[in-house]
């Protein structure tokens, strides 16, 4: 019988973006995108939950060493867009709309390449207390 486990590490990062549809006249942006149509840029503090399902290891007891997972997001993720402005500084956000559906999926992406595909992820990812993402939604 498989005994799965779920493990949670919570990390942070702050950045700017701009939500744009280049495509669409001022009038448009504003309404679609509001104050985050800001052509100044304004900041979130993004908290990123990442969450990892296997089976404990015999040896360890762990499904995943925590310490690890937190290297691995802070080198592959935290160093990449923390005090960044995601539409100017990020190859990832050039001609991206950097919203947190997209962003939730670009990290996911980099996340998935450094993981074991034996582990389910999964990622929740919070631009304000009240409103977050998840991927893969299911
Ligand atoms: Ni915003």
């Amino acid at each position: 019988m498989s005994e799965k486990v779920a493990v949670y590490r919570r990390e942070n990062f702050n950045a700017a973006h701009r939500l744009h549809n280049p495509a669409w006249d001022e009038a448009t942006n504003d309404r679609v995108f509001g104050k985050c149509n800001n052509p100044n840029y304004h900041g979130h503090n993004y908290e990123l939950i990442v969450k990892l399902i296997g089976e404990p290891d015999p040896a360890t007891g762990y499904v995943y060493d925590l310490k690890l997972l937190s290297d691995l997001v802070k080198e592959n993720i935290i160093d990449r867009f923390d005090h960044k402005n995601l539409n100017e500084d990020t190859v990832e956000f050039k001609n991206l709309n950097p919203t947190a559906e997209n962003i939730v999926v670009v990290i996911y992406k980099i996340l998935r390449a450094k993981i074991d595909s034996k582990y389910d992820l999964k990622l929740r990812l919070y631009e304000t207390e009240r409103n977050f993402v998840e991927y893969p939604a299911n």
